[in-house]
């Protein structure tokens, strides 16, 4: 078995949104998620969405060429998120919007099954992070017990409040993570 990484910017180089859709559907299709597969393609779109912007990082992973891990996300600046979802979370968190200010938003991280566990999931969040050069992250996920949310304990992600429905029907928790400290003045 052949392993890789890459990461880059924009679409440059990028898994296609079929692949991440593929990957997507195979780690989120068994317990505890037991997402449809229009979820996956839902994600696949916005993840070309947020390609467009010309401002994203991802990284990603191959084995023999097949893509089975996945991380991306862009700088967050509120002035800049005019879509309907975004208007939601902000509104969701209420006071508690300002934190993600000027941070970097993880909106999707999947580890392929057959690879799970053996810690590829954390090396592509932190890797992706390290590119982002943001004092702060955020992310959004399901507000229940799943391999996700303990990744993001053990990685020392904070709740920030609640932010729009996750697939499961239920509000989805916003999590934060200081990256560095702020330069001093
Ligand atoms: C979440 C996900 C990306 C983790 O990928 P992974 O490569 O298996 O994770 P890692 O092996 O790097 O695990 C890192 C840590 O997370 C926690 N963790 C990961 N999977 C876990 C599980 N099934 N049960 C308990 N803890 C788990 C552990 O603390 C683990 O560290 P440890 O193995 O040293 O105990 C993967 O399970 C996945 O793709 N899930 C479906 C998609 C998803 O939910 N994405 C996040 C949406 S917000």
């Amino acid at each position: 078995m052949q392993m890789s990484r890459s990461a880059g910017r924009a679409a440059d180089g990028a898994p296609t949104p079929d692949e991440v859709e593929d990957l997507y559907a195979a780690a989120t299709q068994g317990p505890p998620l037991c997402e449809p597969r229009t979820q996956a393609a839902a994600y696949a779109s916005v993840f070309s969405y947020v390609l467009a912007r010309g401002d994203a990082a991802w990284v990603a992973a191959r084995s023999d060429g097949a893509l089975v891990g996945i991380a991306y996300g862009h700088p967050w600046e509120w002035a800049h998120q005019t879509d309907e979802w975004s208007a939601e979370l902000k509104e969701r968190l209420g006071a508690a919007a300002h934190r993600l200010e000027d941070s970097f938003a993880v909106y999707l991280l999947a580890v392929h099954p057959t690879v799970q566990r053996a810690g590829l999931g954390r090396v592509l969040l932190e890797d992706l992070l390290a590119t982002a050069g943001a004092r702060r992250a955020w992310l959004q996920t399901r507000d229940e017990e799943t391999p996700a949310r303990a990744l993001y304990r053990a990685g020392g992600w904070t709740e920030v409040g609640h932010g729009p429905d996750a697939p499961n029907g239920r509000p989805g928790l916003v999590l934060g993570l200081r990256l560095r400290e702020a330069a001093p003045r």
